[in-house]
Formats: structure tokens, C-alpha cells, sequence
């Protein structure tokens, strides 16, 4: 061998075992960067593999009967098998029909359902998930139109403005309740869940006894913070009674309820000393019916917004505390939980939008982490909105999964997709995915239509991460051809020999007819999307 060719040899080996150690370095930084998402969490006798939780969510998947559905296991499997430390099912009812809530919910109230739910949790569990159920009585957020009873609750004051007048219940129906939730929990653990959460929050039962806008008694219920929390109270220790010492118990609270009169941070710090006793994770939520937007996050919030409520529960009682809330990017989860402000990173709307969130985190592929918008579209707005079961604006694999990945074209297919918004985007990279030669056609010179350019507005800005992400699929799709700049007129198409044209050319914004302001917004809006 020349001494040239030696040298060469000698500095190829070295480059080598150079990016040999840088990958090694990235892999170590990877592992570090994640490090307390992925440290796993003890409670009693569950041990989740990591520190995300799935937070209850209704789906009206369930069936008229209040049984699971089929539907609903594959929708919680997709879950579990994307990696989350714990799914919270939502909430099912403790007393149907008087406390039920929303359509086709979930019921926990007889052992008639105890087959779909234990066929749930064993479900789950075959992905390393753990399990727990969020038992629940609405008061008087159940409705007389489905239930065929007035509703019931602390005082006769409405749970949200034109609600309906609900009936105090007295202390007799109050023990019978606590009674309900004691056997439901118990029912829970024999159909194999790892956990249970009582709801404390968001304008249901216990919620409309703890607040001092809901709950105008003046027997031992209410009154003071300690009145207030005694139903609350009852219900924990009868939890406790009925599911043992081994059997984790979560409360989820509404910490803040950002209503005037309402409980705020400093009050609810105050009535959870006489509830956190046999309580081992106080799940901290926020917001109230008429405060729906701090509850399930408008969009402008920033990821992580509500954590200094869990770290002030935390620092108080010592417990480990579970935070939520627009909560979709990895490093704010890491940066939350370093900081040990909470001690779980609750996900609801994150893990709709992409179940795999988890997964794509700890296998490093965040770009492809398809991001909730919070939109309350798709979700809040079928579920709670109007009755439907829900789905997602940016994930039109919900309910069903992406099982069509696993389906190709047999034979030699063109598709032309005029319009590079996000749903042309979508169409384009579904066609590709199975397997069709795919030709995107934008008249713009950029993709993303225009959820890319509404989200120039400072508060819509999370709105980018639709197109961004719908962009980084379609590159990575060696059979997607996207051209920009490129009208889309019958020769050009022809030339492209289309077995199939999708016309997706938009839709148009809109703005709300408030004469004056109509005129503000859309010089205002002009000059930022010109900007
Ligand atoms: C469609 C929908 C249904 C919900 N149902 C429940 C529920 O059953 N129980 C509950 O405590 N919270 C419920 N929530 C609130 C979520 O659990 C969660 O706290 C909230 O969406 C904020 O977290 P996120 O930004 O990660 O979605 C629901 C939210 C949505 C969008
Ligand atoms: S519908 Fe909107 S808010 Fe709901 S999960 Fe999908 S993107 Fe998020």
C-alpha cells in the first residue's frame, strides 16, 4: 500500500469511528432529553412505564345501552399500543339515568357491564398500559329530555347559564350516592383496572357541592369549605372502603374555576385538606361549564399554561399531581416535569389528534407527531356540542386507526390533487400511502393553503402546526410529487394521465358579520398576513 493510500485509509477509519461517536452522542442526548418522560411512576401497586397519562374524555362511542363498544376498545388500544403510560377511560356514570351525562356515556352502575369493561382493560394491558376509569355523577349537568327526571344537585341553581333547575338532594340521597360511587369503584377493580378517579371537577355532582356559585345550603353540605367538601369526602372513603389499601385513587379537581365567586386556586388548596387523605394523586384541572375555555383549552394558550396549579398543589399536600392542557409539544412535557412542578403530563386532546404520540417521542420522530390544534372542532364540538361521537379536524383516522396504510393498489394508479391545502395535502398523502403515483397541484408558491396563512395571526398561531406537519408527511413520500407555482389547466393535468383528479381548491375564510368590527378585523388580519 502507498503512504497516500495508507493516510486515506487511516482518515476514513477515523471519520468512521468520528460519526460512530456522534451518533452514539445523539442517541445518549436523545435519552437525556426525555429522560423524565420516560422514568416510570409508582403508585400503591400500579406502576405506569412512563409519565404520560390519557385524561378521561367522553366519546359517545359507547353503546344506547351504557356498554363499551367495540368501537371504543380499538379506539383505546390505538392508545395504549402508542406507547401512553396510563389511559384515564372517561367518565362513566355511578347512577344512571340521574346521573348521566352526554349521550351513549359510558355506565359503571351494575355488573351487567363488567364483561365489555374487563374485555377493555385486559385489552389495554397487552401493551403495557395501565388502566383506570373516572366514575362520575353529573347532577344537574344531566338533562331531563334524556334521563325523564329533573335533575339533581347541591341547591336549585343551574350548572351553566339557562341550564336547568336542578333538585337539592337530601342528606338520604346524598348517602346513597356515596354508596354508588363506593360500588362502581369496587366494580372497576374486579373488571381489572389498575385505578380509579373520582371527578371532583368541571361542573359535575361533587364539583356543584364544592362550589360556592352551585352550592347554597346551609345544612353540613354547605357553607364552609369544610360543608362543602364533605360529600366529597364521604365519596373518597367510601372509595377507599370499598377498593382496599393496594388500590390507587386519583381526584380530579377544578383547581381554579375562574368564575367570578366562583373557587379559585387559593380556596380549593384549602378544602383539599379534608379530602387528600386517601386520595394518591390529585389530578388538577381547572375551569367550570360557564369557564369552558380554560377547561379544554382555546387554542392562544400556551403548551403547559395551567402547570403552576398542580405545582401548588403539589408543594401544599406533598402528592404527586397530574397536569394538562394544550400540552402537545415534548420538551414543555420534559421541561414540567424536571422542573417537578407535576409529577404526570395528563394528554387528551394530543392523543386523539396522534395516538402514537408517545412512540414518536421515544423513537425520536417528534417532526412527525401529528398535533392537536385545539380547535374543539372535531372533539368538543361533536361530543359536547351536539351530541355526535367524536372525531378530529386533523385526524381523519379517528375513530378506525390507520389500518388503510395496510392497503395498496394492486394495479398502476395517477392521482391528481388540485389544491395544496391541508385537505388537498391530506387526500394527496393518503393516495400515496397506498400506493398511487401522486401529482399535488398548488397555484401558490407554497403548500398549506390557508390554515398556513391564518395561523400568521398572533393568537391562531398553533394552527401552523396542521400544515407543517401535513408538509413534512408529503416529503417524506417518495411517490408524492408536489408542484408549486402551477396553475392547474386540462393540458398539464392530461399530461399527467390522472385514473383519478381530486378537486381540493379550498374553502374561504370567514368573518363574523359585526359591521365595524368586521372592517378592524380584516385590516387588521390583512396587514398581518401582508406583513
Ligand atoms: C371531547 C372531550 C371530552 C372530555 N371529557 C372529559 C371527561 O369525561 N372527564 C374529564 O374530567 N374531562 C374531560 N375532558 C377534558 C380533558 O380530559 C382535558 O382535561 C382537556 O381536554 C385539556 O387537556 P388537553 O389540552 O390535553 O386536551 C374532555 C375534553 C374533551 C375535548
Ligand atoms: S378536533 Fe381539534 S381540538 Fe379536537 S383533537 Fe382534533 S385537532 Fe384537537
Amino acid at each position: 500500500m502507498s503512504s497516500n493510500l495508507s493516510w486515506q485509509f487511516t482518515i476514513n477509519i477515523y471519520n468512521k469511528i468520528y460519526s460512530f461517536t456522534i451518533l452514539i452522542q445523539e442517541i445518549t442526548n436523545y435519552e437525556k432529553k426525555y429522560q423524565h418522560i420516560f422514568e416510570p411512576f409508582t403508585v400503591r401497586r400500579m406502576t405506569m412505564k412512563n409519565r404520560i397519562m390519557m385524561t378521561p374524555m367522553g366519546t359517545n362511542y359507547g353503546e344506547s345501552s351504557g356498554e363499551m363498544s367495540f368501537l371504543h376498545i380499538n379506539y383505546y388500544e390505538q392508545r395504549a399500543k402508542g406507547g401512553v403510560g396510563l389511559i384515564m377511560v372517561e367518565n362513566a356514570s355511578v347512577d344512571s339515568p340521574e346521573g348521566s351525562n352526554g349521550t351513549t356515556q359510558l355506565r359503571i352502575d351494575h355488573d351487567n357491564y363488567l364483561p365489555r369493561l374487563f374485555k377493555l382493560t385486559e385489552t389495554v394491558h397487552k401493551h403495557g398500559a395501565c388502566i383506570g376509569i373516572q366514575i362520575n355523577h353529573a347532577g344537574a349537568s344531566a338533562q331531563s329530555a334524556r334521563t325523564n327526571m329533573q335533575p339533581v344537585s347541591a341547591s336549585d341553581i343551574p350548572s351553566k347559564a339557562g341550564g336547568e333547575i336542578p333538585r337539592p338532594l337530601s342528606k338520604d340521597e346524598i348517602m346513597r350516592i356515596v354508596k354508588k360511587y363506593g360500588e362502581a369503584a369496587k366494580r372497576a377493580q374486579i373488571a381489572g383496572f389498575d385505578t380509579v378517579e373520582i371527578h371532583g371537577g368541571h361542573s359535575y355532582l361533587l364539583s356543584q357541592f364544592l362550589s360556592p356559585i352551585t352550592n347554597k345550603r346551609t345544612d353540613e353540605f354547605g357553607g364552609s369549605l369544610e360543608n362543602r367538601a364533605r360529600f366529597a369526602r364521604l365519596v373518597i372513603e367510601e372509595v377507599r372502603r370499598q377498593v382496599g389499601p393496594f388500590f390507587p385513587i386519583f381526584l380530579r379537581i377544578s383547581a381554579d374555576e375562574f368564575m367570578e365567586g366562583g373557587n379559585t386556586l387559593e380556596d380549593s388548596l384549602e378544602y383539599l385538606k379534608y379530602l387528600e387523605k386517601e386520595v394518591d394523586v390529585i389530578d388538577v384541572s381547572c375551569g367550570l361549564n360557564g369557564s369552558i375555555q380554560y377547561q379544554i383549552d382555546a387554542n392562544h394558550f400556551p403548551d403547559g399554561w395551567r402547570s403552576y396549579m398542580a405545582k401548588a398543589v403539589k408543594e401544599r399536600f406533598g402528592k404527586p399531581c397530574v397536569t394538562m392542557g394544550n400540552i402537545r409539544d415534548p420538551h414543555v412535557a420534559e421541561d414540567i416535569l424536571a422542573r417537578g412542578d407535576a409529577d404526570l403530563i395528563g394528554m387528551g386532546r394530543g392523543l386523539i389528534a396522534d395516538p402514537e404520540w408517545v412512540n414518536k417521542v421515544e423513537f425520536g420522530d417528534v417532526c412527525d407527531i401529528r398535533k392537536c390544534i385545539s380547535c374543539n372542532i372535531g372533539c368538543a364540538g361533536n361530543r359536547i356540542g351536539v351530541n355526535r361521537p367524536i372525531r378530529c379536524t386533523v385526524n381523519p383516522n379517528v375513530p378506525d386507526g390507520e389500518g388503510y396504510k395496510k392497503l395498496k393498489v394492486n394495479k398502476p394508479c395517477n392521482v391528481v390533487v388540485i389544491g395544496g391545502g391541508t385537505a388537498g395535502m391530506e387526500a394527496a398523502c393518503t393516495a400515496a400511502e397506498v400506493g398511487c403515483t401522486t401529482f399535488l397541484l398548488e397555484k401558490k408558491p407554497n403548500l398549506g393553503g390557508l390554515a398556513a396563512e391564518i395561523s400568521k395571526i398572533p393568537d391562531k398561531k398553533r394552527l401552523a402546526d396542521f400544515p407543517n406537519y401535513m408538509i413534512h408527511r408529503a416529503n417524506n413520500l417518495k411517490n408524492l410529487f408536489a408542484f408549486t407555482n402551477t396553475d392547474a389547466n386540462v393540458d398539464f393535468i392530461k399530461n399527467l394521465k390522472p385514473n383519478i383528479i381530486v378537486n381540493a381548491t379550498g374553502s374561504s375564510p370567514l368573518l363574523p358579520p359585526i359591521p365595524d368590527c368586521t372592517r378592524t378585523l380584516t385590516k387588521k388580519a390583512e396587514k398581518l398576513l401582508l406583513s
